[in-house]
């Protein structure tokens, strides 16, 4: 497990957003299309998520996300099949985009975090594969397409 800016492929990785600082406070802004690679169909959270909560544990076949520590801190694992990458997300400003095909969990929060996540689809269960060895089989028959 590593601990880097992105994956080796950069199929999933930190990107920055932009700040404005001044005496009353920071503000950050994303914009689809911009700083993020898609356009933004959904923006879901998590909160009150107990510190010993393990979430994820699925990849997706089409979605794109991004996702955020707004307040906190948690870590984010993923797995492209080959490699297992771990991110620390605690800056506001700093998310991590995950591409379709990577299995993602996530752990260790800390108390009143906040996750936001930016999502280039509606909710569909059916682009979720929530079955690790389903995953590991989609990524031997790499010419499928799914729509
Ligand atoms: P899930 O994506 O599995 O959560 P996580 O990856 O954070 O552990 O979603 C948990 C539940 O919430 C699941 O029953 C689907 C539902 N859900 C929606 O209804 N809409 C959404 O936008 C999301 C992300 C989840």
């Amino acid at each position: 497990m590593t601990t880097k800016r992105t994956t080796p492929d950069g199929s999933a990785r930190l990107i920055d957003l932009p700040v404005v600082s001044d005496p009353r406070g920071d503000l950050t802004f994303v914009e689809g299309g911009n700083h993020v690679p898609f356009d933004i169909a959904r923006v879901y959270y998590l909160y009150n998520v107990p510190v010993d909560s393990e979430r994820g544990g699925h990849a997706h076949k089409v979605l794109q996300q991004v996702v955020f520590a707004l307040s906190g801190s948690f870590r984010l694992k993923v797995d492209d099949g080959t490699e297992k990458t771990e991110f620390w997300l605690r800056n506001p400003r700093q998310g991590v985009l995950i591409d379709r095909l990577i299995w993602r969990e996530m752990d260790s929060f800390s108390q009143g975090t906040v996750c936001m996540v930016l999502a280039s689809h509606p909710y569909d269960e059916a682009d979720y594969i929530r079955d690790y060895n389903e995953f590991a089989n989609t990524l031997k028959r790499p010419g499928q397409k799914f729509e």
